[in-house]
């Protein structure tokens, strides 16, 4: 792993708390990663993708009292053609902007794609970092996306080629040109 320079001591291990286990310093401390990591402002993080990221499991890495890396899985449905399935689905994965490229994110994602192939039926994110979840076994979803609203189901073409999926051991064979729908939620829906 490549030196953290001047941020020891290196994180000891990745700790999980579930989203109402969490203190509010805690709390504090991983709403300041993620609004360092992905910035504010309409195209940054946002208090939706808050609420998206709380009422399932945090992973986070600390470092004298800061989270220097985090991610939750929360659980939703998601079908595959018709067939629903439990998915864990990775929500605000974040590392301090000034401990990125040393291995930390990957250390992370690592331990939430074991966590997810243990309890779901198929892991899922929305992503434009492909790369960094390929490498653990994160498949790109090629075909259509759609969102089930209370009017019925509604094609989200903008996201197509941005949710990435995680087969599990409970998977059923998956075709990744099929199409792939989500619950309904505000904010966005992916
Ligand atoms: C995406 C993000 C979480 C990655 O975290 P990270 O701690 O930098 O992740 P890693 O260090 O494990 O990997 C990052 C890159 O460093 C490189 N890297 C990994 N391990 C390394 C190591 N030991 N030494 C040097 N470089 C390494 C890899 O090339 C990797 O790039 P790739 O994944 O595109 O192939 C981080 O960049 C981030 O917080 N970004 C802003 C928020 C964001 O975009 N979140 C994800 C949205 S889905």
């Amino acid at each position: 792993m490549a030196a953290t320079g001047a941020h020891d001591p290196e994180p000891a291990h990745v700790g999980r708390l579930r989203s109402e286990e969490l203190d509010l310093a805690r709390i504090s401390a991983i709403r300041r990663l993620l609004w360092a990591a992905f910035g504010s402002g309409k195209e940054g993080f946002t208090e939706a993708d808050w609420e998206h990221a709380l009422g399932g499991l945090h992973f986070a890495l600390e470092s004298a009292g800061e989270v220097v890396a985090h991610a939750s899985v929360v659980e939703r449905e998601l079908h595959v053609d018709d067939r629903p399935l439990r998915a864990g689905y990775v929500e605000a994965v974040a590392t301090d902007p000034q401990r990125q490229g040393a291995g930390l994110g990957s250390r992370l994602m690592q331990e939430v794609t074991d966590h997810i192939r243990e309890r779901f039926e198929l892991g899922a994110l929305r992503t434009g970092r492909h790369s960094f979840y390929a490498r653990l076994g994160w498949l790109t979803w090629t075909g259509r996306l759609y969102v089930r609203t209370p009017d019925g189901p509604r094609r989200t073409p903008e996201e197509e080629g941005y949710v990435m999926v995680l087969p599990t051991p409970t998977s059923p064979p998956l075709d990744l040109g099929g199409s792939l729908s989500c619950d309904w939620r505000t904010g966005d829906v992916w």
